[in-house]
């Protein structure tokens, strides 16, 4: 199965994604953890996406098309994949097309999250991640069980993402309208878009996400 999370910055693409791995046993690709591995590694990938990210732009179609052709040659990814983050531009959708045609695969879902501009500011000033095991959380929405430890591996080390600022978010989310959201009528076209709430409690919007999957 190939999967597409589609949704703007803070829509909860990676939130669902950790919740789809563990049911569905899809690996997930998430370019923007490969691109901030990369800037945290100092590649030369890392160096080039670094600015881009920082101001909420996004980095060149040539960088994540690369990332993306090597990575789905990997073994794990043989029973598919969810991409979370990718593809943005219709650029990146064709070409993502042309190489799941060389492998005589095609999209299987495209699921587009639906959420209001106003909260995912919200939603994105208030995230912060797990340091050692990446587990997602929220000051309001979704604290850890105990405050200051990580449910997951009881690290109390947290950290919050460079582009996690007010500025930065109202740019991230411009650059979702104008650049990512013309995949919409693209992948509508191709009659495989599903739109779920995303407006709803991460519970209701993992159901959501899973009926359209277990459908298919
Ligand atoms: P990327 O890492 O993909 O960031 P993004 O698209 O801006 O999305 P986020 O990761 O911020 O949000 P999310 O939808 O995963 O939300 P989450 O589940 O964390 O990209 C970063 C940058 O890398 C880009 O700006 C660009 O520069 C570059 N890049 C990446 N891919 C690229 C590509 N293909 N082409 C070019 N450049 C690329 O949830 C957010 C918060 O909300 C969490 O705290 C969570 O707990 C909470 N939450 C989640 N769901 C709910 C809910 N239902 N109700 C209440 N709270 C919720
Ligand atoms: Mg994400
Ligand atoms: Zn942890």
């Amino acid at each position: 199965m190939i999967i597409i999370l589609l949704g703007p910055p803070g829509a909860g693409k990676g939130t669902q994604a950790a919740r789809i791995m563990a049911e569905h046993g899809l690996v997930q690709l998430s370019t923007g953890d490969m691109l901030r591995a990369a800037v945290a590694a100092g590649t030369e990938v890392g160096k080039k996406a670094k600015e881009f990210m920082n101001s909420g732009k996004l980095v060149t179609d040539e960088i994540v098309i690369g990332i993306i052709a090597d990575r789905i040659e990997e073994d794990d990814c043989k029973q598919g994949f969810l991409l979370d983050g990718f593809p943005r531009t219709v650029a990146q959708a064709e070409a993502l097309d042309a190489l799941l045609k060389e492998k005589d695969l095609k999209v299987d879902a495209v699921v587009e999250m639906k959420v209001d501009d106003e909260s995912l500011v919200d939603r994105i000033t208030g995230r912060y991640t797990c340091a050692e095991c990446n587990q997602g959380y929220h000051d309001t929405n979704l604290k850890p069980q105990k405050a200051g430890v990580c449910d997951s591996c009881g690290s109390t080390n947290f950290t919050r993402r460079a582009d996690d600022n007010r500025e930065t978010v109202v740019s991230r989310l411009a650059t979702y309208h104008t650049q990512t959201a013309p995949l919409l009528p693209f992948y509508s076209k191709q009659g495989v878009l599903r739109t779920v709430d995303g407006m709803a409690d991460i519970d209701d919007v993992a159901v959501q996400i899973n009926d359209v999957l277990n459908k298919l």
